[in-house]
């Protein structure tokens, strides 16, 4: 019987070096983020994914590994590794790692050798031409920043395709020897304890290289299920998240009912999201929510809000991308690759109260498993100072202490800098602070965070659009095994009153409001309030 734990999860993002300095060196730890798990347990969290924490020269947030079977050294070891895995499981969390094999870093010593030498092993493990393509630009990720697609390299005398940067080269996943080391890479750290990988740029991973060199390949998917099929004869339960940014017609063919992979984030669901929040009305997100393909089988959607890149809002028209720009991020600094944000989500709603909560239990409602950035459970902001989408990832701020409790190290060693002035500076957001007070808006998040872990409808069940007459207002009904759970979104700033007009629902058991009140009737009036949110169990049934 498969253990099917994704499909009730609460997952949370943590860049390892940028969540707790143990040691004082100014850079965040594995003992460091052991010791600070208390605080995703008050959340309510179940599941960690672990951005990457590989050996690496970091040009990339650590996307640019330099060696698949180690830690950096100034996260740790793998001893430190392992007593964190501990120390998760014993908290009853899992832990996701990033499996990034689309491509290494040009330190890598595949790659060093095979550019040194035609004749290395490795020669073939990358995608070379002798000739200079046609076109070097096809195909650029980060428009503004990143110049080619493909460079010459002295050394090889030849050109390399590389989907990212420049010192990103690709892997020619063709080769069975690397389709061979990818899996003894999984099994590695299936072997150390961890539940699964978020898998890194999966439509690139799986591109026929032909598109950009001359080796066709025949069923450029077969390599998810290869994937997939070794990773369930290690460890049944452990699970693949794509990062994938699709259309919803492509996205059958990545999940294959969950033969391929098990949850594919889902990007498109997450620009209409925020065009719904910038007009005010949910309608974007319903017409979204109504066309999203059933993931089938074992699959399952992944939903966030914001995550350690920008908000890609790539796939709305220009005119939408524009209403977002306007509402979340006017000025140029805040727009990046000529088509996101490189902010935080406090920020993009002005630390607006309600606005946040309603965003958040929002996440916690719609069908799929919920993924949280770390920090924006305080509502942290950005540092726009940083170049790219660092901005989004300065240090967690545990308390109003020097460098926010984050290290004990003088300000200039930090990996980056502490938020420190202004409305999301440390001084005014953090941890220790939002712990303290009962009112705070972490507690109203983890008060969430165990309403939806208590409504298996949600992450299990199927969910209708209940349609009220209003299209300011989301109201969904998940049901599951018989029970049901309604929850009502005011994407607007005026206050809202309306009917379920809706068969057999005698009584509503309110699990999450703003107020809090009694069992009401099936019939009963239900207000929200701007920005308002409720949870409403149907027919009393507590489970
Ligand atoms: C993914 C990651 C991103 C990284 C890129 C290259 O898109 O989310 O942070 O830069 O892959 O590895």
């Amino acid at each position: 019987m498969a253990n099917l734990w994704y499909k009730n999860a609460i997952v949370y993002c943590v860049d390892v070096k940028s969540f707790m300095d143990s040691n004082g060196d100014g850079t965040g730890d594995f003992i460091g983020l052991a010791d600070r798990l208390d605080h995703l347990e008050r959340l309510g969290v179940t599941c960690i994914w672990l951005n990457p924490f590989y050996p690496s020269p970091r040009r990339d947030n650590g996307y640019d590994i330099s060696d698949y079977y180690g830690i950096d050294p100034a996260l740790g070891t793998l001893g430190d590794f392992v007593e964190f895995i501990q120390a998760a499981e014993d908290r009853g969390m899992r832990v996701i790692v990033d499996l990034v094999v689309n491509h290494t870093s040009d330190q890598h010593h595949w790659f060093q050798s095979a550019r040194a030498d035609r004749a290395s092993p490795y020669r073939d493990w990358y995608v070379w031409r002798d000739e200079k393509p046609d076109s070097i630009t096809d195909g650029i990720v980060f428009p503004g920043v990143q110049k080619a697609t493909w460079t010459y390299d002295q050394t090889a005398k030849a050109w390399y395709m590389h989907r990212f940067y420049k010192f990103q080269p690709d892997l020619n996943t063709t080769n069975p020897a690397v389709r061979q080391e990818i899996l003894k890479i999984m099994g590695f750290w299936l072997a150390l304890g961890v539940s699964g990988f978020r898998v890194d740029a999966v439509p690139f991973l799986i591109e026929p290289r032909g598109v950009l060199t001359d080796k066709p390949v025949a069923d450029p998917h077969a390599l998810l299920t290869e994937i997939h099929d070794f990773l369930s004869w290690r460890k049944a339960e452990a699970i693949l998240l794509a990062e994938a940014n699709i259309n919803y017609e492509e996205a059958p063919s990545y999940f294959a009912a969950g033969d391929r992979m098990t949850m594919v984030f889902d990007f498109s669901g997450n620009e209409q999201l925020f065009l719904s929040l910038a007009r005010e009305t949910a309608a974007p997100l319903r017409h979204a929510l109504a066309v999203r393909p059933e993931p089938g089988g074992m699959g399952q959607w992944a939903v966030f809000l914001r995550n350690h890149d920008e908000l890609n809002l790539g796939g709305l028209t220009e005119q939408e991308r524009q209403e977002c720009f306007a509402r979340f991020g006017p000025e140029p600094d805040m727009q990046i690759y000529e088509r996101g944000l490189r902010r935080r989500l406090a920020p993009m709603l002005d630390g607006d109260p309600a606005r946040l909560k309603m965003a958040f239990s929002l996440l916690l409602a719609l069908p799929g498993t919920p993924v949280i950035w770390y920090g924006d459970e305080i509502g942290m902001g950005e540092d726009l100072s940083l170049h790219e989408r660092e901005a989004v990832r300065t240090p967690m701020q545990w308390s109003p202490h020097p460098n926010g409790g984050f290290s004990t190290a003088p300000k200039k060693h930090l990996v980056r800098p502490v938020v420190d002035s202004g409305e999301f500076g440390y001084h005014k957001v953090n941890a220790a602070m939002e712990t303290q007070h009962r009112n705070s808006f972490f507690h109203a998040i983890a008060d969430m965070v165990s309403a939806r872990r208590s409504a298996p409808e949600i992450g299990w069940g199927g969910v209708h659009i209940i349609d009220i007459g209003d299209d300011e207002v989301l109201v969904l009904s998940s049901s599951w095994r018989g029970a049901r759970i309604i929850t009502a979104h005011n994407f607007s700033s005026k206050p809202k009153v309306f009917h379920l007009a809706e068969e057999g629902i005698d009584e509503l058991m309110p699990m999450l409001t703003e107020s809090p009140s009694g069992p009401l009737r099936g019939d009963s009036e239900i207000s929200l309030s701007p920005h308002g949110y409720c949870w409403l169990r149907c027919n009393g049934e507590r489970r």
